[in-house]
């Protein structure tokens, strides 16, 4: 299968590097901000394009699929262009920063296009872990948290540019909280600023905030976040349940009960798992083991924009799902 990479950067570069190593799969198409970036990657493909237009890319080739690899202020016209002419695409977290994703779910469905959305916490071994024991316990609340450093790529401390941390980074522990425990219905976000304004010029993003949300089930869940600290510290969520504590970590998750603990590690690489599950979406046209669709996704980018209005109004706000 021929496939199209849109963005240049480090994530778009680890894409390709799993790309590499799947069988049947060529890359053939790289489409960047700059021609010599994208033909900087392409060259490491034999039969691969450099473009900056992504119109001229998807005119010239006939790309079985596309991965877009781009900052949050940059989704929008990528995705309608390739809605328009059923190309399937699998796109990086998060969907975008306003309300536009919501319409382009829509779009996606009435299309019937395969999607996949790069949330891959959802494919990690642990997670299934956690999916099991949960089908035991009954969750009451949840604690989740991002603490960690500022990444240095420009757009990132832009709000206007990445949405912000608990939309652009967040978002993972927001996803996972839904794929394990379900819908969110209403959101209170308080955030702040308290050190990297001063510290990094053109920070306009929070550094710190805390949101609490109401889930369908009743459970309620707090998330927070901040990237103060000079190194990337702890992401995770804990769930509380009537048989003791489930802990999900990057790497591990711990089984806490009254007179015991259990700990299994990941094992697998969860960003093989997506690609691979995907690829064999867009071959077979059966995409029953995607587990983030662009319309599930579009619902995790319902609550961390929500929290997003909550924080910059001062008030709790209802998410109609
Ligand atoms: N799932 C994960 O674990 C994970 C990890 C890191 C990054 N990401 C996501 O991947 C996305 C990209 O992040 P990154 O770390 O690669 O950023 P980056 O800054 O390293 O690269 C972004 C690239 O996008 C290009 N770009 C910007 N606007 C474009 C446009 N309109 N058309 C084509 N290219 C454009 C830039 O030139 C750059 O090459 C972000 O949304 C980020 O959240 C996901």
């Amino acid at each position: 299968m021929k496939i199209g990479i849109i963005g240049t950067g480090g994530f778009a570069k680890m894409h390709a590097r799993i790309l590499a190593d799947l069988e049947g799969i060529e890359v053939t198409a790289f489409c960047g901000t700059s021609i010599e970036k994208a033909e900087k990657e392409a060259k490491n493909w034999s039969n691969a394009i450099g473009y900056t237009k992504v119109e001229e890319m998807l005119d010239k080739q006939r790309l079985d699929a596309v991965y877009i690899c781009v900052p949050p202020m940059a989704h929008g016209d990528i995705e309608y262009a390739l809605i328009e002419r059923s190309i399937p695409f699998f796109v990086e977290k998060p969907l975008g920063i306003q309300k536009e994703p919501f319409e382009m779910a829509r779009k996606v469905g009435e299309k019937g296009l395969i999607t996949s959305v790069g949330y891959h916490w959802r494919y990690k071994d642990i997670t299934a872990k956690a999916a099991s024991l949960l089908r035991e316990h009954k969750v009451g609340m949840a604690l989740g948290y991002w603490m960690g450093d500022m990444p240095m790529v420009p757009w990132w401390r832009d709000v206007h540019q990445s949405g912000g941390q608990f939309l652009e980074q967040t978002t993972h522990i927001v996803d996972l909280l839904r794929f394990l425990c379900g819908d969110v219905q209403e959101v209170y976000a308080a955030y702040s600023s308290q050190i990297m304004q001063n510290k990094v010029e053109g920070t306009s993003v929070s550094d710190v905030g805390s949101v609490t949300m109401k889930l369908k089930s009743g459970a309620i869940a707090t998330i927070s976040n901040t990237c103060i600290l000079p190194a990337s510290n702890k992401a995770g969520l804990e769930l509380y349940t009537d048989q003791g504590i489930i802990e999900l970590h990057n790497d591990r998750i711990r089984e806490i009960k009254a007179n015991q603990t259990r700990e299994y590690k990941e094992q697998l690489n969860p960003y093989i798992t997506e690609n691979s599950i995907f690829l064999h979406a867009v071959k077979t046209g059966d995409s029953s083991n995607i587990l983030s669709s662009y319309q599930d996704a579009a619902q995790t980018h319902q609550v961390t924009f929500a929290a997003n209005q909550s924080a910059a109004s001062g008030k709790p706000v209802f998410i109609a799902n």
